[in-house]
C-alpha cells in the first residue's frame, strides 16, 4: 500500500485556503446542515453511505469539499475550482491537497471543520480515512479525529497554563485544543508524516507549536511542563504473527509496556502543579485486579494519580476490533489470521480482560504524601469532563493536605447536581436503601447507611461536619468516636468525588 505526498505549507497558498474556508465558512455547524440529520448523525459513527448519496452530484461549495475532502469522492475540477476561488485548483494541486483525473480531481488527504463546546474551531487535515479509500490502510496511516482523540479533549482540565505538551501529536488534534489555553505548545512524534500534517494544520489555523520528532519523551529530556497530554499508541499489539505495525497505534512494545512507560515516566516532565492526561489500554491475567496493576505503574511515578477504568473487554472482543481496524474486513483469511495473533499473544501471558481508560496525574505543588485513586465508571459522564477532572484534582489535593480534624471542621455543602433516592417496600415506614446520585461528572451513585444520609442531610454549608456528627451521633444512638470515624471516611469520598464541596 503505497502512501501519498503530506500537503504542503506553503504561506502565501495556505493564506488563500484560510480565507477560502472563512469565506463560505466551512465549519461543522454548516456541514450538518448541508448533511441534514439522518447522513449527519450516520456519518458520525462512520457510516458514509447516506452522505455519499447525498453528494455524489453535488456542485455547491460545502457540498463538494465535504465530498472531496470528506468522503474521497472525485469532484469536477469546475466545482473545486468555485469552492476555493483564491485557492484555485491549481493551488490545491500545488499544496498536494489534490491530484488531478481527467476533469475531475480527488483528495490526496481529508481536510475537515472541528470544533469543541468552548468556541475552538479549527480545519485539521490527516491522510484519507479507510472509507475514502480502497483496501487496508498503509502502516504510516496518519489518523485525523477519532473517538479516542475527542475522548482525551474532553477529559483535559482546560486551565490557563504556560508550557504544554502533546506527545504523539499526530495530525495535532490535542495541541489544536491546547493552543486555547497553553502560552506555548510542543507536540511530539515519531512519525515524520504526522509532523507533516501537524505542521499544515498549525500553520493553515494561524497556530504556532514547536514541533519535536522522536519517541515518546525523548524529545523532551530535561524539561518540564505545565500540561502533558497524550493519546499514544496504546493498542496492545502481538509482535509475531504479521500484524502490521500501523504508526497511530502501536508504539511498538509487548502488552501494555506502552502506557506503563508513560506513566511511570511522564513524572518527570512535570513542572510542580502540572497534570498529565493520557488515555491508555491495561491487560490483566486471570486472578490479577487491574488496579494493582496500574497501581503499581502510578506508584513508580510518585505522583498524585487518579484513573478511571471506562471500559473492559475480554480478548476475544480486543483482538476482533483491532483486526477489524485498518481495514481488514472480517471473514477475510487475513482478518482471521490477525484475530489468531492477537488470541495466541494473550493467551501467552494468561490475559483475560483488557481495561481502557483515563490517567490523570498531578505533580504536587508541595511536599506531601501523593493521592492515588482508581475508579471504574462505565456509565455516561459529563461533556466536556475536563472541569470535573480540574474540579477532582482540587478537591483531592486538598484533602491529601487536610487531615481528620480539617476534614470535620469544615462546613460542606452538597453540590447542585447531587440528588437523594429512597426506596422502601410497601408499607414501610423507614426506606430500605437510601442512594446518593450525582447529575454530572462522573455520574456516580453512593448507597448510604442511616447515619450517612443524616450526615448529608444537613451538608448545607452551615454546620461543620462535626457538629452535625456529634448531633447525629446522640440522635442515632453512636457512640461519637465511631460516628466520627465513620462520617470522616464518607466525607473524604464524597469530596473527592464532588458531592460535597466547601
Ligand atoms: C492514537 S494517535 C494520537 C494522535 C492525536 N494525538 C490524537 O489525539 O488523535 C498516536 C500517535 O502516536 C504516534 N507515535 C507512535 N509511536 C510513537 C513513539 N514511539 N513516540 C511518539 N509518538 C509515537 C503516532 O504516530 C500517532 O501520531
Amino acid at each position: 500500500m503505497t502512501t501519498s505526498a503530506t500537503p504542503r505549507t506553503d504561506p502565501r497558498l495556505l493564506d488563500r485556503l484560510r480565507e477560502d474556508l472563512s469565506a463560505l465558512p466551512l465549519t461543522v455547524d454548516a456541514v450538518q446542515e448541508r448533511l441534514g440529520p439522518l447522513a449527519a448523525t450516520a456519518l458520525a459513527k462512520e457510516r458514509t453511505l447516506p452522505a455519499r448519496r447525498l453528494l455524489v452530484a453535488a456542485s455547491d461549495p460545502i457540498g463538494v469539499l465535504v465530498g472531496c475532502f470528506g468522503l474521497g469522492l472525485e469532484v469536477a475540477a469546475d466545482d473545486l475550482a468555485r469552492a476555493l476561488p483564491r485557492l484555485g485548483v491549481a493551488g490545491a494541486v500545488e499544496l498536494d491537497l489534490v491530484e488531478p483525473h481527467g476533469a475531475d480531481v480527488r483528495a490526496l488527504c481529508d481536510l475537515r471543520p472541528y470544533g469543541d463546546d468552548l468556541g475552538g474551531a479549527w480545519w485539521v487535515a490527516s491522510d484519507p480515512t479507510e472509507h475514502a479509500r480502497s483496501g487496508p490502510l498503509p502502516v504510516d496511516h496518519v489518523l485525523g479525529i477519532g473517538g479516542a482523540s475527542t475522548t482525551l479533549a474532553s477529559w483535559t482540565p482546560r486551565t490557563p497554563v504556560g508550557r504544554a505538551l502533546d506527545v504523539g501529536t499526530g495530525s495535532g488534534v490535542q495541541s489544536l485544543h491546547l493552543s486555547r489555553h497553553a502560552q506555548h505548545v510542543v507536540g511530539t512524534d515519531l512519525s515524520g508524516r504526522a509532523l507533516d500534517y501537524a505542521a499544515f494544520n498549525a500553520a493553515l489555523n494561524g497556530l504556532d507549536w514547536e514541533l519535536r520528532r522522536g519517541s515518546f519523551l525523548d524529545p523532551v529530556a530535561g524539561e518540564t511542563f505545565d500540561l502533558v497530554v497524550s493519546n499514544p499508541p496504546f493498542v496492545i499489539t502481538p509482535r509475531t504473527g504479521g500484524v502490521p505495525r500501523y504508526e497511530y497505534r502501536d508504539g511498538g512494545a509487548a502488552g501494555d509496556d506502552v502506557v506503563a512507560a508513560l506513566t511511570k515516566g511522564v513524572g518527570a516532565h512535570l513542572a510542580p502543579g502540572g497534570v498529565a492526561q493520557m488515555l491508555g489500554n491495561w491487560e490483566t491475567a486471570g486472578g490479577e485486579d487491574w488496579r494493582d496493576r496500574v497501581g503499581a505503574w502510578v506508584a513508580a511515578s510518585g505522583l498524585d494519580a487518579w484513573v478511571v477504568q471506562r471500559d473492559v473487554q475480554d480478548p476475544v472482543e480486543y483482538a476482533e476490533l483491532w483486526a477489524r481496524d485498518g481495514g481488514h474486513l472480517p471473514g477475510t483469511p487475513e482478518h482471521d489470521a490477525l484475530v489468531g495473533a492477537w488470541l495466541d499473544d494473550f493467551a501467552s501471558r494468561s490475559i483475560e480482560q483488557i481495561g481502557f481508560g483515563i490517567i490523570t496525574m498531578h505533580r504536587p505543588s508541595r511536599e506531601r504524601v501523593p493521592f492515588v485513586d482508581l475508579v471504574e465508571a462505565s456509565g455516561p459522564v459529563a461533556t466536556p469532563m475536563g472541569p470535573t477532572v480540574a474540579a477532582g484534582l482540587v478537591a483531592r489535593d486538598r484533602l491529601a493536605g487536610t487531615d481528620d480534624d480539617g476534614v470535620l471542621d469544615t462546613a460542606w455543602r452538597a453540590a447542585p447536581d447531587v440528588t437523594t433516592e429512597t426506596h422502601a417496600r410497601p408499607g414501610a415506614t423507614d426506606p430500605d436503601v437510601i442512594v446518593l446520585r450525582q447529575g454530572g461528572g462522573l455520574g456516580r451513585s453512593v448507597r448510604l447507611d442511616t447515619l450517612d444520609a443524616a450526615l448529608v442531610s444537613v451538608c448545607d454549608g452551615e454546620l461543620t461536619a462535626r457538629q452535625s456528627l456529634v448531633a447525629i451521633s446522640g440522635l442515632l444512638d453512636v457512640p461519637t468516636g465511631e460516628a466520627l470515624g465513620r462520617g470522616v471516611g464518607l466525607l473524604r469520598g464524597l469530596v473527592a468525588d464532588g458531592f460535597l464541596t466547601a
